[in-house]
């Protein structure tokens, strides 16, 4: 079968067409046709890390350096990048009971990445689910990444209906999926985003969007219960005037300092800084298919690749004009 392969670090140019081995399902899996791959994060920061020092690295060290060793060192173990997907179940393995031959549907590899193929193989127990029926393949592509990292994050945050919650980073993956879990619960939600993005982010339904290339939010005099940052690009500072008096600085993405602020405002009356790590289960994938199809979630796709395009598609997705989600299409 076909494949997208990377044996070094390095542009996108590293990202070459192969042939490698069609799976075969375990008796506790099933075999996926591969219909659309996301493009994510995951997937860019997989690519480069052999030229990522920890400096230019969003998390505190030891991530980096997990990440580094999870990856690989020199060049990267795992050849294969995608991290969630959409296709339909080929086969199934003879243990298999929740999926037959023919159901469509969407799922989530994380770090263990191997999407970028025709066909793959997914335990019938892990992150995966029936695809929601209001979704196509390329829309639900984008889904599990994101919207697994914002559900679990926002579960911890407990927000509540009328409060004020700005989302900087609205646009990307988990910050568009946070904007839209806080919209559900009744909260007055601002997305920051880029300049190209603008429009997507009001069609996520955000009640104010901030181009954080013309307006600088910690600026802007009004005042949010919630700020979360989803690439820290901001600080605990530069957010305390614009913040509640109990309100609290969320950065998912966060250095040592930001843990030492931490602790630090812990045990505060006043306006705290928090932190935590997704934790998602494979349930989770059942609870985002309900919220898309009772129409709580959405995700816009803004261009498709052919699998044999996936360099163009990692281009097209760093460059600062992407409207919107990328996604590789491996099978018609
Ligand atoms: N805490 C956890 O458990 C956890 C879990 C998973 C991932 N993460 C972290 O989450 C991060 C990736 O998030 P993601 O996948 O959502 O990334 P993403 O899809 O690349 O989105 C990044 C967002 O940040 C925005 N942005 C870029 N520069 C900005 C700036 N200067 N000011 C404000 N916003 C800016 C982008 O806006 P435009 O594109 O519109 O410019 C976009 O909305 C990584 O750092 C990763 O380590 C944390």
């Amino acid at each position: 079968m076909k494949a997208i392969v990377y044996h070094e670090y390095g542009s996108p140019d590293v990202l070459h067409l192969a042939e490698v081995d069609k799976p075969t399902p375990k008796a506790n899996e099933v075999l996926v046709k591969v219909k659309a791959v996301g493009i994510g994060y995951g997937d860019v920061a997989a690519r480069t890390f052999g030229n990522m020092p920890p400096s230019e690295f969003n998390m505190i060290f030891p991530f980096w350096l997990f990440a580094r060793l999870s990856f690989g060192w020199r060049k990267p173990k795992n050849p294969i990048l995608g991290g969630e997907f959409a296709g339909v179940v080929e086969a199934i393995g003879q243990e298999v009971t929740t999926f037959k031959p023919g159901d469509a549907v969407f799922g989530y590899r994380g770090q263990s990445m191997g999407c970028y193929v025709e066909y793959l193989c997914m335990p019938a127990d892990g992150f995966i689910a029936h695809k929601p029926g209001n979704l196509s393949d390329a829309e639900a592509a984008t889904i599990p990444y994101g919207g697994l990292t914002a559900l679990t994050l926002l579960r911890r945050l407990n927000i509540q209906p009328g409060q004020r919650v700005l989302i900087n980073g609205a646009s990307g993956r988990i910050g568009s999926f946070a904007l839209q879990l806080a919209k559900q619960t009744g909260a007055h939600v601002t997305g920051v985003c880029g300049t190209a993005r603008v429009e997507s982010v009001k069609a996520l339904g955000a009640d104010r969007v901030i181009d954080y290339t013309r307006e600088d939010f910690t600026r802007s005099g009004e005042t949010y219960d919630l700020i979360v940052d989803v690439l820290g690009r901001s600080s605990f500072d530069a957010c305390k005037p614009v913040l509640k008096p109990q309100g609290v600085y969320f950065p998912v993405s966060f250095k040592f300092n930001v843990i030492r602020q931490a602790l630090w405002t812990a045990r505060s009356s006043g306006k705290r800084v928090r932190i935590g790590l997704s934790d998602e289960k494979p349930a989770d994938m059942n609870t985002l298919r309900e919220l898309i199809e009772a129409g709580a979630l959405k995700s816009g796709v803004d261009r498709c690749f052919p699998l044999e395009q996936t360099a163009a598609a990692h281009r097209y997705y760093e460059s600062a004009n992407k409207a919107g989600n990328v996604v590789v299409i491996p099978a018609g």
